[in-house]
């Protein structure tokens, strides 16, 4: 049998119910434009994006970034969990990087497990095109750090003042983590 992560999709169990942990098309635009909005919304202070950027988009522009992005999500009940993505860094001297980018698990589906899936799914996809994957993480973020931490993620930096908006700043805590193509299984 194909290994389900191979084929872009895995299934876990939270709290009773099937979650299927799969990359998101263009046809989830208006579920990702949902939890993305909600996300800037509700933690402003965890992206270097903004609601007011975002939500004047159309949904087009979703549909364009979940074309040209690697967005996954986790989705239960025809609904979004969660969502995790990842880009492979441009320019030669570069590509051999990638990032994890707009982490975010909605609250009543927190501490169940979709933060690691989603982590993994990322780093899954990741060993098979990059060396090495980056992220940052505000100051201050606990569960988002020790989620990093506890999947191999290491510090190696801080950005001071990293972000900012209307005169104050955020720092950010820079995670990277290594990835050996021998360990493609994991
Ligand atoms: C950070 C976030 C993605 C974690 O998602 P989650 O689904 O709750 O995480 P999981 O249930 O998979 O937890 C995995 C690990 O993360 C850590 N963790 C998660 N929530 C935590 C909390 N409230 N306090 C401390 N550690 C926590 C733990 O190490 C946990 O492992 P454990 O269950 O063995 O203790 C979620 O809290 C979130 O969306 N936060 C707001 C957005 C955000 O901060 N995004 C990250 C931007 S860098």
């Amino acid at each position: 049998m194909i290994p389900p992560q191979q084929i872009g999709w895995s299934w876990i169990e939270v709290a009773g119910a099937e979650v299927q942990i799969r990359r998101l098309l263009p046809a989830d635009a208006a579920l990702y434009r949902e939890i993305r909005l909600e996300a800037l919304t509700l933690v402003p202070e965890a992206f270097s994006s903004t609601f007011a950027a975002e939500s004047v988009e159309p949904l087009s522009w979703f549909a364009a970034r979940l074309d040209r992005a690697v967005v996954f999500g986790a989705v239960a009940d025809g609904d979004l969990l969660g969502i995790a993505g990842f880009f492979a860094k441009q320019g030669r001297k570069e590509a051999h990087k990638g990032a994890l980018w707009g982490m975010y698990v909605r609250p009543n589906a927190r501490q169940r497990g979709v933060g690691r899936r989603l982590v993994e799914a990322v780093i899954y996809h990741a060993r098979r095109h990059v060396e090495l994957l980056q992220l940052s993480v505000v100051s201050g973020n606990e569960p988002a750090r020790r989620l990093y931490a506890e999947l191999g993620f290491v510090e190696y930096g801080i950005e001071k003042n990293a972000l900012q908006e209307d005169g104050r700043y955020w720092d950010e805590i820079l995670m990277a983590k290594p990835l050996s193509p021998d360990e493609i299984t994991r």
